[in-house]
């Protein structure tokens, strides 16, 4: 399965807007060489990368329409931490509108925001390319980047401990499979 962006790129556009679609090109290119490194699927990669942030409209108010209109449910959890929405709600629109039904493809975009315990090869490249691509201009990018192409599981609780910092700083609540994720990389790299 080969990534065909013409294909999506207005309509997506339309939903995230012209700078988060950037994102998401930048993303799935990062992905992509990470996949190289790792000899994961390239292609899967690729559109894993593309489709992560499908769900992160620019028009907010959109959301619960949309989430009626494909039979998407909020949980508590997801009240509680509003930015892990997208990420579950994109996998379920990638898969009902625009025909992806690769499960590892739709975990890596489910759990691109939180992580989890234990994720597959291209669920941590997504995650990662996420937080290293060349757009991120916060200082820790650089030192995650650097981790990355040398060993996923260090760059994961490296990335995981950041955006628990960031969450704390801002008084933000944190979604418990964040801090599974970040216990489990935490353990298994001691
Ligand atoms: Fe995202
Ligand atoms: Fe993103």
């Amino acid at each position: 399965m080969k990534l065909d962006t013409k294909k999506f790129e207005k309509e997506i556009k339309d939903k995230v807007g012209t700078k988060r679609y950037d994102h998401m090109l930048r993303v799935s290119k990062e992905a992509k060489s990470l996949a190289k490194i790792y000899e994961e699927d390239e292609d899967k990669a690729e559109i894993a990368g593309y489709f992560h942030d499908c769900a992160k409209l620019k028009d907010k108010s959109e959301i619960p329409s949309l989430c009626q209109k494909i039979d998407f449910e909020i949980t508590d959890e997801m009240k509680k931490a509003p930015s892990i929405i997208h990420s579950f709600l994109g996998a379920v629109l990638a898969e009902k509108l625009y025909d992806i039904h690769d499960e590892d493809i739709l975990n890596a975009i489910s759990w691109h925001t939180t992580g989890r315990p234990n994720m597959s090869t291209l669920e941590k490249i997504v995650f990662l390319a996420d937080y290293i691509e060349p757009g991120r201009d916060y200082p820790e990018a650089k030192k995650a980047r650097t981790l990355a192409y040398k060993n996923l599981d260090k760059a994961m609780e490296y990335a995981l401990n950041q955006n628990i910092l960031n969450l704390i700083d801002s008084n933000k609540y944190i979604a418990m499979e964040s801090v599974n994720a970040r216990n489990y990389y935490l353990e298994i790299n001691r």
